[in-house]
Formats: structure tokens, sequence, C-alpha cells
């Protein structure tokens, strides 16, 4: 993460899992007309979460439509056979959870290996703890501040403590690597999350909604730290 004094405002990752997947070209054309800082991907197995969402084809297709950075979140079990080829796909970013992973630090050098930026994710009821030996491997820690498979949840309060202790972690030993919260963010809760260490800022059902467009959606965040 960036040094002390060098954070300005919070990345926005929009979450197409509430997008109009009917429409996903539209959707992907006004995430990257709204100058997102990347699109945030949710891949489900119906094994490690209990939702299946998109895979490999609707990612290659996303890749075609944006040259925003794809940030590929991968809820499934064992995600060390399907790296490369979510690489080849057109990942920028690939996060595993550890707890999906047996030996998350041979998988998280394998996400490496592929040329793609490096995440691991931690499920809210998972302590820190439990990355604290490949903390230093990685890009971007992925806090996950609702139970994972699901968009439109509350966000788990419990999480502003946890990031103030994911930044404490990286600070001391790795302080490049970015913190990504995911679950309940809106524009109303943005600035406390930020405040307690969020770097980048996952937001579904805040930015697909019927109540305005992805742009007013993206507009209301970034207004947030306007001042
Ligand atoms: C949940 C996903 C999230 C989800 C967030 O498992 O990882 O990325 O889309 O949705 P909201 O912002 O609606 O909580
Ligand atoms: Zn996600």
């Amino acid at each position: 993460m960036p040094k002390n004094g060098q954070r300005s405002t919070p990345r926005i990752a929009p979450s197409i899992l509430t997008a109009d997947l009917g429409h996903l070209n539209d959707e992907i054309r006004r995430v990257t007309e709204a100058k997102s800082d990347y699109v945030h991907l949710d891949v489900m197995d119906g094994r490690f979460v209990p939702n299946i969402s998109i895979g490999l084809p609707v990612i290659e297709s996303v890749r075609q439509s944006t040259t925003l950075p794809l940030d590929v979140h991968l809820m499934i079990a064992e995600p060390e056979h399907y790296l490369e080829r979510f690489a080849e796909a057109g990942a920028d970013l690939i996060t595993v959870h550890v707890e999906a992973c047996r030996h998350i630090h041979r998988t998280l050098q394998q996400i490496r290996e592929t040329g793609c930026q490096v995440g691991v994710a931690l499920n809210p009821g998972t302590p820190l703890s439990a990355i604290e030996e490949v903390a230093v491997l990685v890009d971007v820690v992925l806090v996950m501040s609702v139970n994972p498979g699901f968009g439109g949840q509350a966000f788990i309060p419990t999480s502003l403590s946890k990031l103030k202790r994911t930044r404490a972690l990286l600070s001391a030993v790795n302080p490049e690597a970015l913190i990504e919260i995911d679950g309940g963010i809106k524009p109303e809760n943005a600035r406390e999350i930020w405040e307690a260490g969020a770097d980048i800022l996952v937001a579904g059902s805040a930015i697909f909604s019927p109540e305005r467009s992805v742009a007013e959606a993206i507009d209301a965040f970034r207004a947030v730290f306007a001042d």
C-alpha cells in the first residue's frame, strides 16, 4: 500500500454480480466510461459458496469490452487447478480464498507465475492470522465484509476492526500491498471503511441498482472523498 501520506482516495471496483447480465456489454461500457478503477468479477462454484455465478467465457467477453483491469475474485474450491486459465481469459488480479486452498503459499506463488497480480481473501469468520505467513507474497488482501456468495447483504461491522489490524500487519511486512473490502459497501459507509484502512472498495448493489445510473452511483462514491 501506498506509504503513509500517499493515500488520497480509494479505488472503486464495481462488482457485476448484480448487473444486468443480459446487457453485460452495456454495463461494462458504463463502468468504463465512469472511470472505475477495476471491474470486479465474482466467480462462484456452488461448492466453496452456496451460489453459482460466472466463469471463464464471461471473463473473456468482458476482457474484449474494456481496458480496465479485471479483478477476478475466485470463490471456488481448489482454485489452483484454474489459475492459468483465468490468466489467459484476461484477469489482471486473481484473488483466492485462504479457506479454499490446502497449500495457500504455493497457490499464491502459482498466481505470481501467471504474471497476474496476487490477491488473498479472508471470510468474515477467518482470523487475520490465517494470512500472516503469506502476507508478504501478495499485492492485495481482500477482507470480506459479508459472507461470500450473494450481493445485497449488510456490511458486518466488525470488519472495521479487521481492516485496521490488516493495515497494521501489512505496514509491518508488506507496506506496498493494497487492502480491498467487499460486501455491503455504500457511499454512506465508504468513509469510515476508507479511514479504517481499505484502499479498494468493491460495490455491487450500490452501483447496479434501479435507483440510479452506474455513473451517478460511482459519482456518489467519489463525492464522499471530494473534500
Ligand atoms: C459477494 C461478492 C461481492 C458482491 C458484493 O460474495 O464477493 O463482490 O458482489 O455485493 P454488494 O456490494 O451488493 O454487497
Ligand atoms: Zn467479490
